[in-house]
């Protein structure tokens, strides 16, 4: 079986009006289904535009992106959006949360680009990842009522919802403190132990180490790749 996601030569440029801005410089990568990888480098040195490529969230200037087997250069901003929905589960720094809705709801929310889910299965499901992330106790809760890592615990269950064999997440522990950032850390290695792939991007050194591989970025270029 193919890699879940293979970049061939990809580079991503955003025109600005002081010139061209090289995102990504000539980025080729490769990573299996169930590893956990992590990104870092200096700000500025392209970790977010990498997980928005591999998140469908906008396309490389240059180059070819396989995602789970498929061509995703030219599709069409509908099959995307279709794509994106079952096969990517993303989580912020910033959580993202809808503050009007309960947990239950902003679980519930993720499936609504997910074919074949009646309201049922969605939320037997959304109960059962709620459970898993430990919140529970918090269901009917709205965003303000939670902890930071309450929080990003939601923002984790919402990702899985429509069981994504891809899970990115952008310096997801960059608002915690240490204890609950390793908390967060442990809930995204368990998702790999299913067979999902994680692609965790952060500063800090300590959680980066403790992935099975770590991709450095700078100046939009992989310098660096150690297992
Ligand atoms: N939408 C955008 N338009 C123009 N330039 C951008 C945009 N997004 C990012 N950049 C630029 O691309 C480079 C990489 O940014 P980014 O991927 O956000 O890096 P990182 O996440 O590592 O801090 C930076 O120079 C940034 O200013
Ligand atoms: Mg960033």
């Amino acid at each position: 079986m193919a890699a879940l996601i293979e970049l061939d030569r990809v580079s991503k440029v955003y025109p600005m009006p002081g010139g061209d801005v090289h995102a990504l410089r000539d980025v080729s990568l490769s990573v299996e289904r169930g590893e956990f990888v992590s990104v870092v480098g200096a700000s500025g040195s392209g970790k977010t535009t990498m997980l928005y490529l591999l998140g469908l969230l906008t396309d490389p200037t240059q180059g070819a992106y396989r995602l789970n087997g498929r061509a995703v250069g030219r599709l069409s901003d509908r099959e995307l959006s279709a794509i994106r929905g079952c096969e990517v589960g993303f989580v912020f720094q910033s959580y993202h949360l809808v503050p009007q809705l309960s947990v239950l709801d902003n679980v519930r929310l993720a499936a609504r680009y997910v074919d074949g889910l009646n309201r049922s299965d969605v939320k037997r499901r959304a109960n059962e990842l709620i459970e898993r992330v430990g919140l529970a106790p918090r269901i009917h809760h709205r965003p303000n009522e939670l902890s930071g890592g309450e929080m990003q615990r939601v923002a984790i269950a919402r990702a899985l919802l429509a069981r994504p064999p891809l899970i990115l997440a952008d310096e997801p522990t960059g608002n915690l403190d240490e204890q609950t950032s390793l908390q967060i850390f442990d809930l995204l290695a368990g998702i790999t132990e299913e067979g999902r792939t994680v692609i965790l991007v952060t500063h800090e050194a300590s959680l980066a180490d403790r992935t099975q591989r770590t991709i450095r970025l700078r100046d939009g270029r992989v310098v660096d790749e150690a297992a």
